[in-house]
């Protein structure tokens, strides 16, 4: 059973020129891309996406760094991809809870800047591929 998950390539990992290595990760792995775009989030994109963390103290920090430059939304299909592309991604403090290995274990040093997103349970995959991928 093939489903599908919304990944973000963070504005950090555009930055560092880490977009081809994710990009590769995700492939290499079996998954497949079936929607891929390089923009900049609005704030209300931003923060209809990390609604869950309105009123926790980093929460003004991250929809700053989300909207402060280029990312790459991207939808992700395949067996299990939830689960894989987390797997993929590793933990989300990249130093305490990524494994080597991993994106963030291998390029990440901090919980904000870790790098890239994956959506954590179906009914949030479906929530933020409408969101972001409206058409799909
Ligand atoms: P993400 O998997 O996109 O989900 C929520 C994001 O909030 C997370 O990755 C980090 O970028 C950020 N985040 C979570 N916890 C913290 C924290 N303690 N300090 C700073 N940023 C955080």
């Amino acid at each position: 059973m093939s489903e599908r998950t919304l990944v973000l390539i963070k504005p950090d990992g555009v930055r560092r020129a880490l977009v081809g290595e994710v990009l590769s990760r995700i492939e290499r792995k079996g998954l497949t891309l079936v929607a891929l775009e390089l923009r900049t989030a609005t704030t209300e994109v931003a923060a209809a996406h990390y609604a869950e963390h309105e009123g926790k103290p980093f929460y003004d920090g991250l929809l700053e760094f989300i909207t402060g430059g280029p990312l790459v939304a991207a939808v992700v299909e395949g067996p299990r991809a939830i689960a894989a592309f987390r797997q993929l991604a590793g933990g989300t403090d990249p130093v305490e809870k990524a494994a080597t290995g991993s994106i963030r274990g291998d390029f990440g040093l901090e919980t904000q800047f870790n790098l890239v997103h994956g959506s954590d349970s179906t009914a949030s995959a479906e929530r933020e591929i409408g969101l972001w991928f409206p058409s799909l």
